[in-house]
């Protein structure tokens, strides 16, 4: 075992008052089955829909593996192997509302190995997708995360990362739930998501706890023990705790021996050092009792005289210091001895910065002009570092900004949306060779352009005057075009431009 950890941060804990509690999934809610043509019900009575109205990019896929307990593995979305791209699903949601999301991968063989790839929120970095280890056990892969939404649309997106494999994502089924604002509200989603890495039922020996128990589809896994393990009628009512849990995790404990303290290793994984939230549950199972102990997390005092009552109660700390293996031990202070029902661990992972909204704008204003774009101009067209959009080049500077466009000879149609003019920070646009239509909109607040080329399109219309103004202006093809009128003076005359008019425009004067 390794050796205990240090505490440095402080931890924050809080007992836990009532609360009116619902029934459930709340307001935006998602069951996507990826993949599938048609929407399904399962033994749960929770209807999966077909991912498709989410998505632009990859294709369904059947695995040809039988008897699969869960009907939404059966499919899957795979997506291309394009180095630095990220394939987003874009849901629409209550802004600034709290969602559990839960992907599940299932890639049906290990041969060839699945692929590795990263999971992206809203521009944030999640983590490394690796269902190698499952996938020879035979089961599923599920990552639950909880994320504040940052604006109408969530994005989920999967990341193609060359550092770890030479094959495109996938992914079988994704939910997305949105939460009650009290749960897990003592966490400043603001700054930090959410990271699952144990919710346990201790002393139970049955099936995962989840909906409908769990209003929210929360998956509590059992945690048997033959020596601790009692059970009991539960007197506990979701509604008194801020996390709602089922009130069925109180229906079993893990109890220590008369006169001893409860030592438990949990959660069953070696954690790197850092910051976590860590939520434990208690009830009396017996009726009308209570009972008093201390709760030590490895070296450190989580709570001293804890009193468990039949009602039941929680403790939770927001940023625990954890490191390599943990130890919860429960010290009993009064005759009856300790006992635990449930307890989650969540890792704390930095939001992520975003292109600024001016920028995030612009872009979305010009893809919706835009005909024939990439598969992957969903999602925050920068961020995270090394997933901007496909043509698209970043500065991550104060704020992170747009500065150049290349999507030379990429088939794009439709117009250049006049919102181009609002992507102050470029440098350089490259739309040569597509078939893009209609006028060149005013760039005049382009202050930083330097090279400007829409040679090879249908652009009509006349120059704008107002090219000739910007100053570090160097590079301006407009060849193969169907522009027309005069060219502007200030364009013929502007020292150090290289300009490329013709051929291929009819305009009414030289140079052409
Ligand atoms: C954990 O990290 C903190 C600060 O980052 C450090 O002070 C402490 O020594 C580390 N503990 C272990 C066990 O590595
Ligand atoms: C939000 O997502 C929906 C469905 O994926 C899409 O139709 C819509 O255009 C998106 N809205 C924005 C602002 O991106
Ligand atoms: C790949 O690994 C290198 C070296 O560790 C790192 O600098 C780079 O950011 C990684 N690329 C991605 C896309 O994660
Ligand atoms: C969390 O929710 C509870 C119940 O609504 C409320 O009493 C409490 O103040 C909230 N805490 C925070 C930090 O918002
Ligand atoms: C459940 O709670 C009620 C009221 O708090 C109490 O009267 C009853 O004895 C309790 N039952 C059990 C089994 O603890
Ligand atoms: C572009 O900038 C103008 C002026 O600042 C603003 O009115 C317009 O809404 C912006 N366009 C977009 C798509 O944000
Ligand atoms: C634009 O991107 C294409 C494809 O990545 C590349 O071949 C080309 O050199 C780029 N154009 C410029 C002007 O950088
Ligand atoms: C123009 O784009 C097409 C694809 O749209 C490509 O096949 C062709 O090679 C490109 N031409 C030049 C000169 O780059
Ligand atoms: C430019 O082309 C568009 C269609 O692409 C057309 O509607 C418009 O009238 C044309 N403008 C001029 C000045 O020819």
């Amino acid at each position: 075992m390794r050796p205990l950890l240090t505490v440095v941060a402080a931890a924050v804990l809080l007992l836990l008052i009532p609360l009116a509690a619902g029934q459930g999934f709340r307001g935006f809610s998602y069951l996507l089955d990826c993949g599938a043509a048609a929407s399904s019900t399962d033994t749960r009575g929770l209807r999966w829909d077909p991912d498709g109205p989410y998505v632009s990019a990859g294709s369904a896929r059947t695995l040809s593996v039988q008897g699969l307990l869960d009907p939404t593995l059966a499919s899957l979305r795979g997506f291309p192997y394009r180095p630095a791209v990220k394939f987003c699903y874009a849901l629409p949601v209550d802004p600034n509302r709290r969602y559990l999301l839960r992907p599940t991968f299932f890639y049906g063989s290990s041969s060839p190995p699945p692929p590795v790839f990263d999971l992206i929120v809203d521009g944030t970095f999640w983590t490394a997708v690796d269902t190698a280890d499952d996938i020879l056990a035979g089961s599923a892969s599920h990552y639950e995360a909880v994320f504040q939404a940052r604006g109408r649309n969530l994005t989920f997106c999967l990341g193609v990362n060359s550092n770890y494999t030479t094959s495109g994502p996938f992914i079988n089924a994704l939910q997305v739930i949105q939460l009650h604002d009290s749960v897990y509200n003592a966490t400043d989603f603001g700054s930090s998501a959410m990271g699952l890495i144990a919710r346990t039922k201790f002393g139970s020996t049955g099936d995962v706890e989840r909906y409908p128990d769990d209003s929210f589809d929360r998956y509590w896994q059992p945690f048997p023990d033959n020596k601790h393990a009692v059970s009991s009628t539960h007197n506990v009512t979701s509604a008194d705790f801020w996390n709602l849990p089922p009130p069925d995790v109180f229906n079993t404990a893990l109890v220590a021996e008369q006169n001893a303290p409860l030592v438990l290793q949990w959660p069953p994984i070696s954690l790197q050092n850092d910051s976590y939230y860590v939520a434990l549950y208690f009830a009396d199972t017996l009726a009308d009792s209570s009972r008093t102990f201390d709760v030590n997390i490895n070296d450190y005092q989580f709570y001293k005289d804890l009193t468990a009552t039949s009602a039941g109660l929680s403790v939770f700390a927001t940023q625990w210091i954890l490191s390599g293996l943990t130890r919860i031990i429960l010290t009993p202070t009064s005759v009856l001895p300790p006992l635990i029902n449930a307890g989650e661990v969540f890792g704390l992972f930095p939001i992520g910065r975003l292109t600024i909204t001016r920028d995030a704008l612009a872009m979305e204003s010009m893809k919706r002009s835009l005909q024939n774009i990439p598969d992957d101009w969903i999602g925050d067209p920068c961020m995270p570092h090394g997933y901007a959009w496909t043509g698209v080049t970043c500065l991550e500077g104060k704020n992170i900004r747009v500065i150049s466009l290349n999507f030379s000879s990429m088939g794009i149609s439709g117009s250049l949306s006049p919102d181009i003019g609002n992507l102050t920070a470029l440098t350089d646009i490259f739309l040569a060779n597509n078939s893009l239509s209609g006028s060149i909109p005013d760039l005049t607040k382009l202050g930083k352009l330097q090279r400007l080329h829409l040679n090879d399109n249908k652009l009509n219309g006349t120059i704008p005057q107002t090219l000739g103004t910007i100053q570090p202006l160097r590079e301006l093809f407009l060849q193969n075009n169907e522009l027309g009128g005069a060219v502007p003076l200030n364009l013929l005359n502007k020292a150090g431009l290289t300009r490329k008019f013709c051929p291929g425009n009819q305009f009414s004067q030289p140079p052409c």
